[in-house]
């Protein structure tokens, strides 16, 4: 069992095109032709077309950080998955918590993006799945992973080619990761739910990363537990000289 790690920079609803561009080439000069890691990055829609230009010849995967599940139509403010296709992305981000509690992403709307993003052999889906603090409270941490997991259900073929995210909902840009027990008590809930959806083979491939206040200082920790295998980061991917420090992490 080898599971490549992969660290993923969230850059959300921040920077210009231009800043995008010089991000992309900073982290690129740092990591050089041979990563340790496979790199990531879900830059704005706006800036795909010119992230995607940028990272031609290097070794980064762009994405984008969401998509609708209709291949057209009136969809008035949507981008279809074959538009991202179209542009070069070859990754895509979907349930991200913003998504699912600021914008009321329901669970159905979800599974229908992953239905159509499973059927695009061009597009590895990053399906994010995490907790509420309420819900961590009341003891349902493992019932609301297990029911944001069953989308992928009908679809399991997309392992281990498609990646989990854990990011639990409290630990998002709030400055308060969760603890390295916590990632991997968590993790291995994924990994036993993959298991039961998917194959014990497929499951043990599949990368599962950590996301929620990763920075270059608990980087090293989170990423040591057993079924941590890489790092969603947010606003700390803003910064390519703090996302390379945890790049290099994967390293040590
Ligand atoms: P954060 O965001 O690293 O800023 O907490 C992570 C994410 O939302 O993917």
């Amino acid at each position: 069992m080898s599971r490549t790690p992969v660290i993923a920079g969230n850059w959300k609803m921040h920077g210009k095109r231009e800043q995008a561009c010089t991000l992309l080439r900073d982290i690129a000069a740092g990591i050089g032709d041979a990563p340790p890691c496979e790199v990531v990055v879900f830059p704005p829609f706006v800036h795909l077309d010119a992230v995607c230009t940028a990272a031609q010849d290097t070794p980064i995967k762009v994405g984008a950080q969401n998509a609708n599940a209709h291949a057209h139509g009136a969809h008035t403010g949507e981008i279809a998955l074959a538009m991202l296709v179209d542009l070069g992305c070859t990754e895509v981000l979907l349930g991200h918590s913003e998504r699912r509690h600021v914008y009321g992403e329901a669970e159905n709307v979800i599974a229908e993006k992953v239905a159509t993003a499973s059927a695009a052999d061009a597009l590895r889906i990053m399906l994010c799945v995490g907790e509420t603090q309420a819900q961590r409270d009341a003891g349902q941490t493992a019932e609301v992973l297990r029911t944001q997991l069953a989308c992928v259900r009908e679809h399991d073929h997309i392992f281990p080619r498609a990646r989990i995210a854990y990011e639990p909902v409290w630990a998002i840009g709030t400055g308060l990761a969760a603890t390295p027990a916590m990632a991997q008590e968590a993790h291995t809930i994924i990994r036993t739910e993959l298991a039961a959806l998917a194959g014990a083979d497929a499951a043990s491939e599949t990368a599962i990363l950590y996301g929620g206040s990763v920075k270059a200082a608990n980087a090293a920790e989170l990423l040591g537990q057993a079924d941590v295998d890489g790092a969603l980061v947010g606003g700390a991917s803003l910064d390519a000289d703090e996302f390379l420090k945890i790049c290099r992490v994967v390293r040590e």
